[in-house]
């Protein structure tokens, strides 16, 4: 690339913030470009990666019970999805709620505009009188936005464990905005991955195909061609580790060698050293009483833990209080 190729600028600042601190760090939201999104979507047919079938299973055993309070009002209702992706698990909703010609308006939220044209291509098909509302940008922008803010009562998904994909501090920040964007009355089901056996765990995050470990990769592989960088990935390993105290999944790349890598974007070299990992993602698991203690301080009431047999996966239905 030359001096006249114009590069993503908040990309390349969030790169370099994360590639300058003491513990490199490279925000996961990155991971879904065209070809992280077909990734992810291998990922989620892995035999290993038993959320997603969890998750749809437990919606197509409770969609009835799950969306009666926002039916039974007999009042047309905003259905808003954080995160929406490709739908897999959300159709299920939509086509219950279209056969019982429920009024409702869809609004998915997702960081990437292809999965979200995807999905406005497929609600066609499945449900054509369908108002759909798509919206392309971070959860932070969306929330600030509320384009659905028309008075109407609102059910928000945040399903699949994405909420699981932040830290701390930042998944209490954000969960404050989604409280502050609901009313009273309001619902909003969270997709938990619960804590498990470790092993099952780390095998979700660590697939024997190596889709996850691609999937990973493809973060540095973006760099490459959206930043100008000269990543060598065969020098960087996958390498998730899972703390069954914090229930914290967190994934790295660790360099295997002492080595540098140039960002065109930036006109900056960043130093690799020998083992020095760069941490690219979590995946937090709960308990059902971490589960209680959220929804409580966040001032909501749990209408229900919709669980699987086995109890890997909670569907959790709030109200705002
Ligand atoms: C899309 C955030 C739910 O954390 O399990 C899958 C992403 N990362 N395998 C997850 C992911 C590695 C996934 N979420």
């Amino acid at each position: 690339m030359n001096h006249t190729t114009t590069y993503d600028q908040i990309f390349a600042q969030d790169v370099l913030q994360g590639l300058s601190s003491p513990q490199k760090s490279l925000p996961s939201k990155y991971f879904y470009d065209e070809k992280g999104d077909k990734l992810f979507q291998a990922i989620m047919a892995l035999p290993e990666y038993y959320l997603t079938r969890t998750e749809y299973a437990i919606l197509e055993s409770y969609k009835d019970k799950i969306l009666a309070p926002f039916i039974k009002t007999n009042q047309p209702f905003n259905l808003v999805e954080l995160g929406a992706g490709n739908g897999l698990k959300t159709k299920i909703l939509i086509r219950f709620l279209c056969d019982q010609k429920v009024e409702f308006t869809y609004f998915p939220i997702d960081i990437s505009g292809n999965v979200l044209r995807e999905l406005e291509d497929d609600l066609t098909e499945i449900c054509p009188q369908l108002i759909v509302n798509s919206i392309t940008g971070t959860y932070r922008n969306s929330l600030k936005d509320k384009i659905w803010n028309n008075g109407d009562q609102t059910l928000m998904l945040f399903l699949g464990s994405n909420y699981g994909n932040f830290l701390e501090e930042d998944a209490k920040e954000l969960l404050q905005k989604i409280t502050e964007s609901l009313q009273p009355g309001d619902g909003l089901l969270m997709g938990f991955d619960l804590k498990k056996d470790p092993e099952l765990i780390l095998a979700a995050y660590n697939d024997v195909k190596g889709v996850t470990r691609d999937f990973n990769l493809n973060l540095l592989e973006r760099i490459n061609r959206e930043l100008g960088a000269n990543f060598v990935l065969d020098k960087f390993k996958h390498w998730p580790v899972y703390n069954p105290v914090s229930g914290e999944c967190k994934s790295y790349l660790v360099s295997l060698e002492q080595q540098d890598v140039h960002l065109e974007a930036l006109n900056k070299t960043f130093h690799f050293n020998k083992a020095e990992p760069i941490f690219t993602e979590v995946s937090k698991k709960y308990g059902l009483h971490d589960i209680a203690d959220l929804s409580r301080e966040k001032g909501f009431d749990v209408v229900n833990n919709f669980m699987d047999e086995e109890a890997f996966f909670s569907d959790s239905l709030w109200v705002k209080v």
